[in-house]
């Protein structure tokens, strides 16, 4: 595909601003031809504040998730105490615009609020906790948030526990515990399980299975995985990310790509956004469609990409490097893969 690029670099700013020649449809937006939903992460200020960011929410996407606006440190700063207004407004602009919400996250290591990292106490107040955090949240949501990532992050790659202060203080059931309670506040919602590196580490994938079926024997209401699928263009291969998807299908699971960014310059150093990478990227994004497209319908649930232009991607900052791995550029104008994830969605 002869698709063009070129860099505008702005006198006074030290970064390059990459745009691009993409000249593809846009109208109909992403979800027009598939029935599984289309989502992307979002944050409420930029919804309000954003017109360019907002009306690319609006047109292209079905689904969304909050970034980090529902998370426990947004959602409870001070013990006892919550915070739902800015939540709220992402429910109103949702309701609005008929976007279906991915409630995100209910129990996580990260981003939780600075009194829970400080507390210590017995096993039964640390459950207290997890339950009053997961059943106000669900509860006050109610059947505006019909999915929750309960439980976020919980393995490590070599598939042992995690040892968060949840698996500290409470040990491996918090697990079961926080599916629980989620069902309690609300028997309607999808419940998730949400990890990254599922598909580039098979021993991490195999471990979150196990758990997860032993719930779901017991009678434990877990209905999907999320695969983060925060992936580069390199790595890691298709037939390992095929091989996972199909395999939390083959389990009975609902397959959530839920939080897809396509890095083009994993290893930090300078970016060179020749045709050649922009091109390997709308490849990353095809095979990913591609994957999900042929998963059986029953176990589709959404494909989400984590942000929805380069500028709004967590990468660059959270990792330190400069990075473009998502579907529109700076000026919000689709980029050769959205073009690519396009084509596909729409085959
Ligand atoms: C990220 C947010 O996008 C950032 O804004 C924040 O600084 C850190 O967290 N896995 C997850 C997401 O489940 O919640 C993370 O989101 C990215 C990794």
């Amino acid at each position: 595909m002869p698709f063009r690029s070129l860099l505008i670099c702005v006198a006074l700013l030290t970064a390059c601003v990459p745009e691009y020649n993409s000249d593809c449809n846009t109208e109909g937006g992403l979800y027009e031809n598939v029935d599984f939903k289309i989502g992307t992460a979002v944050a409420p200020l930029e919804l309000k504040f954003n017109q360019s960011y907002s009306n690319l929410v609006k047109d292209q996407f079905n689904q969304i998730t909050p970034g980090n606006a529902f998370k426990p440190d947004a959602l409870q700063p001070i013990q006892g105490s919550f915070s739902f207004n800015q939540a709220d407004e992402l429910v109103t602009f949702a309701l609005e615009n008929h976007k279906q919400i991915h409630g995100h996250c209910l129990v996580w290591h990260n981003q939780i609020p600075f009194w829970l990292k400080e507390f210590s106490g017995s096993k039964e107040q640390w459950v207290t906790i997890l339950e009053k955090h997961i059943k106000t949240v669900v509860r006050h949501f109610g059947e505006n948030v019909k999915a929750w990532d309960v439980v976020n992050e919980a393995f490590e790659d070599d598939g042992s526990y995690r040892e968060t202060i949840w698996y500290k203080n409470i040990g491996k059931e918090y697990i079961q515990l926080a599916f629980e309670f989620a069902h309690k506040a609300n028997p309607n919602a999808l419940l998730f399980y949400n990890d990254y590196n599922i598909a580039a580490k098979t021993k991490k994938c195999e471990a979150i299975l196990e758990h997860l079926n032993e719930l779901v024997e017991n009678g434990v209401p877990v209905h999907g995985i999320g695969m983060q699928l925060h992936i580069s263009i390199n790595y890691p291969s298709e037939s390992k990310i095929e091989t996972a998807a199909k395999t939390i299908a083959n389990n009975g699971f609902l397959v959530h790509f839920s939080e897809v960014d396509v890095s083009v310059n994993p290893n930090g150093g300078g970016v060179n956004l020749s045709d050649r990478i922009l091109n390997r990227q709308s490849e990353k994004y095809v095979q990913l469609a591609e994957i999900y497209k042929m998963l059986p319908v029953e176990n589709q649930y959404a494909f989400t990409t984590w942000g929805v232009s380069d500028l709004d991607s967590w990468i660059p900052s959270y990792f330190g490097r400069e990075d473009y791995p998502l579907l529109f550029d700076y000026n919000y104008e689709p980029k050769p893969a959205y073009c690519a994830l396009n084509e596909t969605l729409g085959q």
